[in-house]
C-alpha cells in the first residue's frame, strides 16, 4: 500500500482572514505574481482538490495556465494537467461546470446515499467513487494514493480546508495574504471548530528542536492550537501578497522538516544509478537556511551537497556561522562512500561544522557501503534516525530497490 499522499493546503485570504467576500461574485485575493506561483505549485502536483461548493460557486478551471509547465510534465511522462478531485455528500454537481471539462482526469468522491443522484447527473463526465457513509476523508486519501496521486493540492473552500486541518491530514498550509481587509462577518473563513478555552497558563510554543509531538488524539479538536503550533517554513513577498508557508502534521517540527525533505526528493531528475534524496538545513531558531535535492543543479549532485552549496553562495559565504548550530534533515542517510565525486556528504557536513543530522532511510548496500551514520557519529555529529518515515523515502526510490519492505 503506498503511503497516503503528501497534502498541501493552499488559499488566499484577506488581511483579516476572509477567503471571499459575501457578494455573489468571486473576490480575487491574489495578484498576477501569486497566480503564477500557484500555477507552478499546481504543476508539481498529481491532483487538485476543491469542495463541491467551490465547484458550484467559483466554477474554477483547475488547469495549468503556462503551457511550458504542462509540456515539462508531459516530458516527465505525466498528464499535462493534474487530476481534478472533488467531494460531495449531496451529489449536487452540474456536469456543465468547468471542473468536468475535458483535459484532465475528473474524480468525484461521493457519500454512498447520494451515489444514484450523482450518477444520474454526471453520467460519464467523471469517475464517481463511493466514499462511504458518511464520506471518509481517510478512504479518499488512500484511494488517491492507490491511483498514484502522491502529491495533492487542496485549494479550498472553507469547509474542506477546515476538515483537512481539523483531522490533521495535511502536510503543508500556504496562506497568501492580500493587502486589504474584507470585514464581512457573513463571508467564509477557514472553517475550524471553536477552540476549547485556553488553560490558565498556556504552555509556550514549542521551539524548532522540541521533541516529537504525538498525533492529534482528538480529531475534532484543532490540532494546530497555541499549545502545538504549526511550523513556519517560509515568509516571502510575491507581488503585493505576503506568503506564509507552514509545515503541519504529526510528530512536531522534527518530523515535519523530515517529511518535507522526503517530499523534496520527489523533485529529483530520475536516475537508474543514484538515489533520489531531499535535504533541508534548519537553523537553531527554526529558520530554513537551505534546501536541496539530488541532481538539482548538476548531474552527480547529492541533496546535502546542493543545500550546502546554495548556502555557501549566499552573502555569509562558505563559513556561514549559523551552520554551527544547525540541523540537517535528509531523506536518506548522508553518503559515507562515493564514486562520482571526491568528497562524501559526511565530509561536507563535518567540514561545514553542522552538529546534528536527522535522516529517515538507512541506505541499502546498493551503490556503496552505506555507513554514513557511523562515520558522522565518529566525527561527533549527533545523528537521529526516524525509521517511521523510511517507507516514504524508500517509496520514491522503488524503481531502484523494489516496492517491498
Ligand atoms: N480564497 C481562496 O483561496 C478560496 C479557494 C477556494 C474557495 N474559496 C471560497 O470558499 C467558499 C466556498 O467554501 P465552502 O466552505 O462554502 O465550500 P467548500 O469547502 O468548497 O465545499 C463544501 C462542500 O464540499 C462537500 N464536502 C466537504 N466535506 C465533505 C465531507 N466530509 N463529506 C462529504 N462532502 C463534503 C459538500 O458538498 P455537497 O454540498 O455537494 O454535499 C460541502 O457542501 C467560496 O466563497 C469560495 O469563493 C476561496
Amino acid at each position: 500500500m503506498p503511503p497516503r499522499p503528501y497534502v498541501v493546503l493552499s488559499c488566499a485570504t484577506s488581511a483579516d482572514g476572509y477567503l471571499d467576500d459575501a457578494s455573489p461574485q468571486r473576490l480575487i485575493l491574489s495578484g498576477p505574481a501569486d497566480l503564477d506561483r500557484v500555477d507552478e505549485v499546481r504543476a508539481g502536483c498529481d491532483a487538485i482538490l476543491v469542495g463541491a461548493q467551490t465547484v458550484r460557486q467559483d466554477n474554477p478551471r483547475l488547469l495549468i495556465r503556462d503551457p511550458r509547465r504542462s509540456a515539462r510534465r508531459a516530458a516527465r511522462g505525466l498528464p499535462a494537467h493534474p487530476a481534478r478531485v472533488t467531494l460531495t455528500a449531496t451529489g449536487d454537481l452540474d456536469p456543465q461546470a468547468r471542473f468536468f471539462a475535458p483535459g484532465a482526469l475528473r474524480l468525484v468522491y461521493c457519500a454512498t446515499p447520494a451515489l444514484g443522484r450523482a450518477r444520474a447527473r454526471l453520467g460519464d463526465s467523471a469517475v464517481l467513487i463511493d466514499a462511504g457513509d458518511p464520506l471518509s476523508l481517510d478512504f479518499m486519501l488512500t484511494d488517491l494514493a492507490e491511483r498514484s496521486m502522491a502529491r495533492v493540492l487542496v485549494e479550498g473552500g472553507a469547509q474542506v480546508l477546515g476538515e483537512f486541518l481539523t483531522r490533521d491530514l495535511a502536510d503543508e498550509l500556504t496562506l497568501a495574504v492580500a493587502p486589504f481587509f474584507v470585514a464581512a462577518p457573513a463571508a467564509p473563513r477557514l472553517n475550524l471548530p471553536a477552540s476549547a478555552p485556553a488553560p490558565a497558563s498556556a504552555p509556550a510554543p514549542a521551539p524548532a528542536s522540541a521533541p516529537a509531538l504525538a498525533a492529534n488524539p482528538d480529531p475534532v479538536a484543532n490540532p494546530d492550537s497555541p499549545a502545538s503550533p504549526m511550523t513556519l517554513a517560509e515568509v516571502s513577498r510575491v507581488g503585493e501578497v505576503g506568503l506564509l508557508r507552514y509545515l503541519l502534521g504529526p510528530g512536531g517540527p522534527e518530523h515535519r522538516y523530515l517529511r518535507w525533505a522526503v517530499e523534496l526528493s520527489r523533485l529529483c531528475p530520475p536516475s537508474d544509478s543514484a538515489f533520489s534524496v531531499g535535504a533541508v538545513i534548519v537553523g537553531e531558531d527554526g529558520e530554513v537556511l537551505a534546501t536541496g535535492f539530488s541532481r538539482e543543479q548538476e548531474d552527480h549532485d547529492h541533496a546535502e551537497e546542493v543545500a550546502l552549496r546554495k548556502l555557501a553562495a549566499g552573502k555569509r559565504g562558505p563559513a556561514d556561522p549559523r551552520l554551527r548550530h544547525a540541523t540537517l534533515y535528509s531523506s536518506l542517510v548522508p553518503c559515507g562512500a562515493r564514486a562520482s565525486r571526491p568528497l562524501t556528504c559526511v565530509q561536507h557536513i563535518v567540514a561545514a561544522g553542522i552538529p546534528r543530522v536527522v535522516f529517515a532511510w538507512r541506505e541499502p548496500p546498493l551503490f556503496t557501503d552505506g555507513e554514513g551514520a557511523e562515520q558522522l557519529r565518529a566525527a561527533d555529529v549527533a545523528v537521529t534516525e526516524v525509521p517511521e518515515l523510511a517507507g516514504r523515502a524508500r517509496a520514491i526510490n522503488a524503481h531502484l530497490v523494489g516496492s517491498g519492505a
